[in-house]
């Protein structure tokens, strides 16, 4: 199978298509782009994001027109970013007080921010209350006194909605597992009574006036939202029968997955990367579960992030080395762990040659990022020992490698990349537009990104700069 061929099924319009031997993005030439803002550097569409604002919005307000998207600002709380959604009409959901700052300094007004968390300060909830935002996602009995106690100290009644534990288990790793009662995150049954007793006790301060869930991020399946939207309509039922007067909405929360696969021959690794869902059919799921049991009046929150900017951006990286070992080649890029995340934790990223796009002839290689360590690899070097480990252990377990490799690899150990991919090529990863920039560091005195957005008029625009050598510094110098 050629390359050109894997590039068909997602060449979009002007969103990514080949022109020439070029990879086009919005029109834009990446490897233009990259030769003139240098690299790493991610690039932005403007249609793309609004496009998504759009889209959430649709596929829930289809069903059940008291909807709001809350965008998990996590993902990319870049500010040209926010306001962009924002002005689609997009509110946000924030989990620290630099994240609720930044949402102001954005633009966004209290009635439109939701704050999640599991061990926020008391500065925090102030900030929370200085306007009441819409609501506090309260994590535990102990956090929701804290709450009260500053609430009544500043005479104002804090909005807060009870983040539950469906006990929903399975879907992506483990990591990123939010809904079982093995992870850190909201309350059991048992907790929640606690916080109802609480609230009961201080209307003054507080007001119950949701629940809330959030079951993982990137989860594929779709019976895990059926079961999520179930619990929520129960438990949902149960606490507005205690505060009839307040509780106003239900939160399900984001873990939207997207496909990040873009070609049909996936290896066995690929796993939770390849979605067959999308937003539309959860929403077509969930809803119904909620409205029956809550009637049309009850408000639904979402807040997904990923499935709002990921495939929104490119990040470019430069091919700065290469080697040829035993038979395999290694292709070093200027980009690793510390401008991709997610990939140091085993996460999947589609990659392209952006100035060999068309070419037919390809190869398998090894991937790998710049940094000091053996896990800044594109593929999953962790899961790769693991099962190597076991099968010198016990050599009974080669009869069952395939299945032991779905299990602990999750990324294939080559990428098809043109056979001529070398030095001084450009390789745009894409998808890359969620959780990156945010979690970007100076790890192995890399400078953090540069960002730029491709407008609807085709104009490209810095939306972050990239850092300076002066960066690495000035904190600690004094
Ligand atoms: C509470 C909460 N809501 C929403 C999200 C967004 O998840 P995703 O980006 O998978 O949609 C997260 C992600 O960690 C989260 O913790």
């Amino acid at each position: 199978m050629t390359q050109a061929f894997r590039l068909r099924p997602f060449e979009d319009g002007d969103f990514l298509r080949v022109e020439g031997d070029r990879l086009l993005f919005e029109g834009a030439d990446l490897t233009a782009l990259a030769s003139e803002y240098g690299t790493p550097l991610f690039v932005y569409s403007a249609r793309r994001l609004r496009e998504n604002a759009r889209g959430l919005q649709t596929a829930f307000r289809r069903h059940h027109p008291k909807t709001s998207v809350c965008f998990a600002s996590k993902a990319c709380a870049n500010l040209s970013v926010l306001r962009l959604v924002g002005e689609e009409g997009v509110d946000l959901e924030v989990n620290s007080g630099g994240e609720l700052a930044k949402a102001r300094h954005a633009g966004f007004d209290s009635s439109r921010l939701v704050f999640n968390g599991v061990a926020k300060s008391e500065a925090e909830i102030v900030l929370a209350l200085d306007p009441p935002i819409k609501a506090i996602n309260v994590d535990s009995p102990f956090e929701l006194s804290r709450i009260a106690a500053v609430a009544s100290q500043r005479g104002v009644r804090a909005n807060v909605a009870l983040r539950g534990v469906p006990g929903v288990e399975g879907g992506s790793t483990a990591g990123i597992e939010t809904g079982s009662t093995r992870s850190k995150f909201g309350m059991t049954a048992e907790e929640i009574e606690s916080c109802l007793a609480l609230a009961s006790g201080q209307p003054d301060a507080i007001a119950v006036v949701g629940l809330h869930v959030h079951i993982g991020s990137q989860m594929t399946d779709i019976g895990l939202y059926a079961e999520a939207a179930r619990y929520v309509a129960r438990q949902g039922a149960a606490i507005r029968e205690r505060f009839p007067a307040d509780f106003a909405h239900v939160n399900i929360g984001g873990g939207f997955p997207i496909d990040y696969v873009k070609y049909d021959d996936q290896a066995p690794e690929i796993g939770y990367f390849h979605s067959h869902i999308d937003a539309a059919d959860i929403a077509a799921t969930a809803v119904p579960i909620l409205t029956d049991a809550l009637g049309a009046g009850i408000e639904i929150l979402t807040e997904p992030g990923r499935s709002m900017t990921s495939n929104a951006a490119v990040c470019l990286a430069s091919v700065e080395g290469i080697k040829e070992r035993a038979g395999t080649r290694w292709l070093y890029l200027d980009t690793g762990y510390s401008v991709l995340p997610e990939s140091g934790f085993g996460w999947y990223f589609h990659m392209v040659t952006a100035n060999r796009a068309a070419d037919m002839e390809t190869a398998q290689m090894r991937v790998v990022g710049p940094l000091c360590d053996s896990i800044d690899v594109y593929f999953d070097m962790e899961g790769e020992s693991k099962l190597a480990a076991l099968l010198a252990a016990e050599p009974a377990l080669k009869a069952h490698e395939a299945l032991l490799r779905s299990k602990l690899v999750h990324m294939p150990p080559m990428r098809e990349l043109p056979a001529a991919t070398g030095p001084g090529d450009v390789v745009a990863i894409l998808d890359t537009g969620a959780y990156q920039i945010e979690m970007a560091n100076h790890y192995c005195g890399r400078l953090r990104p540069a960002a730029v957005m491709v407008g609807e008029n085709g104009g490209i625009s810095f939306i972050r700069r990239r850092d300076t050598l002066e960066d690495l510094t000035a904190a600690e110098e004094f």
